[in-house]
Parts: C-alpha cells; structure tokens; sequence
C-alpha cells in the first residue's frame, strides 16, 4: 500500500517568472502578469482537493517592486483590483479565507479599498486561508514589529527583559498564522528577495524552473512529494 504524503499546512510561493513568460512569447510583461492571475486562480480553485493545506501565502508584490516602470505598477495595481472582483465569487463558493500580509496602507486607494472589503467579507469563511503578500518586504515586517515593540517599550507598557522570540513573533502581521512548512520559488531563481525572512527559519525549500503562469496542481503536486520526502530536523537528531 501506497504512504500517505506528510502534507505541509502552510505553503509559500514566490511567484516569480510572469515577464520571462512573457518575453519567450514576445508579449508585453503585463500579459506575463495576467497570465499569472489566471495561474493563482486555477491553483487557488484546485486546492479544495488537498484539505490538508490550511494556509497558503502568495507573494503577489514587494517592497522592492516599486522600482519597476510606473506602467508595470500601475498594471498590476489594475490587475489586483480586477482579480479581487472576479474572484470574490470563487472566494465564498469554496468557503476561502482572505488576509493580506505587508503594508496594504500603503497600496493606492483602489486595489486597497477592494482588498479590505473581500477581507471583511470572507473573514467568517473556514476553508483555505489564502494570504496575499502586497507591498510586503520581510525587512519592513522586521521593523514595524521592532517599532511597535519600541513603543509599547517607551510607554511603559512592556518590559524590554520580555522581549523574545515568541513576544516578538506576537507583533508580526498575522501572528495568528503558523510558520510556512513549505516554501516554493518558480522560475529558478536561488534567492528569498525578502519574503518571509523570520516566518521561514525551518520551512523546506523547493525551486521549479517552471515559469510561474505555467504552473499548476501538478507542479504543485510534484512540490509537496518533494516535501513529504524530507526529513525535517528542527536542529535536533
Ligand atoms: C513575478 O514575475 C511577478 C512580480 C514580481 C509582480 P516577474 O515580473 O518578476 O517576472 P520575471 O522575473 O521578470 O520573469
Ligand atoms: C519576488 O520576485 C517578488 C514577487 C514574486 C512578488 P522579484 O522578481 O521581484 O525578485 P528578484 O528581483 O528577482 O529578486
Ligand atoms: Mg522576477
């Protein structure tokens, strides 16, 4: 008889690889990105086949992603607003959960309204929680928790001597949700460009060249066997 998969239950993805997608089809790279979208949905909307996962968090757009041309910004903005409307439906057929990590505050008045109004209206929701990474930097949440921390400090509110890795973990964004098992990265880039820095102390890593418009349950399958192979140590024996 077959092994029953040890299943993550929370899963992070860098979803990288839109432009390059783009580029090997001499599109513009915003199709790339609407292409990707379609790519989140269909994921998104298989995960009802694997209960298992609880979390997933997506990282959609950050810190950094500024810096790219005012039009590439300002077509994913777009792009968010429309996959938020399109998607709602989707959201509370199959009873998902919306949360957003990073600084929506810092997000234009649009895709930010849309985003707090989908929280609020699947925030009863008990299936999957799927969490979009926007305007996120793991170095920002760093900081705004040491900020918040520094303050309560300053008022009296707090004992700097409390301070530790479990009170520190409290002033993260959604210190309600467990530590990601299972990180993924599409289109083969080795690097974290600041996603999770804290959050992913001890998840297992999996890096798929496959361009992330490309990707879908299978990848996602081939992922998650990948990750029930591993052997995870925790720094233990
Ligand atoms: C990921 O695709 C999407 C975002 C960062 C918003 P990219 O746009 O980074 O695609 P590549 O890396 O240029 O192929
Ligand atoms: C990481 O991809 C950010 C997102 C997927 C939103 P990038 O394409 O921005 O990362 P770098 O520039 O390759 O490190
Ligand atoms: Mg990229």
């Amino acid at each position: 008889m077959e092994n029953k998969l040890v299943m993550p239950r929370h899963i992070a993805i860098i979803m990288d690889g839109n432009g390059r997608w783009a580029q090997k089809r001499s599109l513009n790279r915003c199709e790339g990105h609407r292409e990707g979208a379609e790519a989140l949905k269909r994921l998104i909307e298989g995960m009802k086949e694997f209960p298992e996962v609880e979390y997933m968090t997506f990282y959609a757009f950050s810190t950094e992603n500024w810096k790219r041309s005012k039009e590439e910004v300002s077509a994913l903005m777009s792009l968010l607003v429309e996959f938020l409307d399109a998607n709602l439906p989707l959201f509370q057929k199959n009873d998902l959960r919306l949360l957003v990590t990073g600084r929506p505050e810092g997000l234009p008045e649009e895709p930010r309204k849309k985003l707090a109004d989908a929280i609020g209206a699947t925030s009863n929701n008990k299936g999957l929680t799927v969490i979009m990474a926007l305007n996120y930097g793991g170095r920002s949440e760093i900081a705004d928790a040491a900020k918040n921390i520094a303050r309560k400090a300053a008022s009296g509110e707090l004992d700097p001597e409390k301070v530790d890795e479990a009170l520190f973990a409290q002033y993260l964004y959604n210190p309600q949700v467990p530590d990601p098992d299972l990180l993924i990265r599409t289109s083969g880039e080795l690097r974290l460009s600041n996603f999770l820095l804290w959050e992913i102390s001890y998840s297992e890593i999996y890096v798929t060249d496959t361009l992330w418009p490309d990707f879908d349950k299978n990848e996602l399958l081939k992922a998650m066997e990948s990750f029930g192979k591993r052997s995870r140590r925790f720094g233990g024996r």
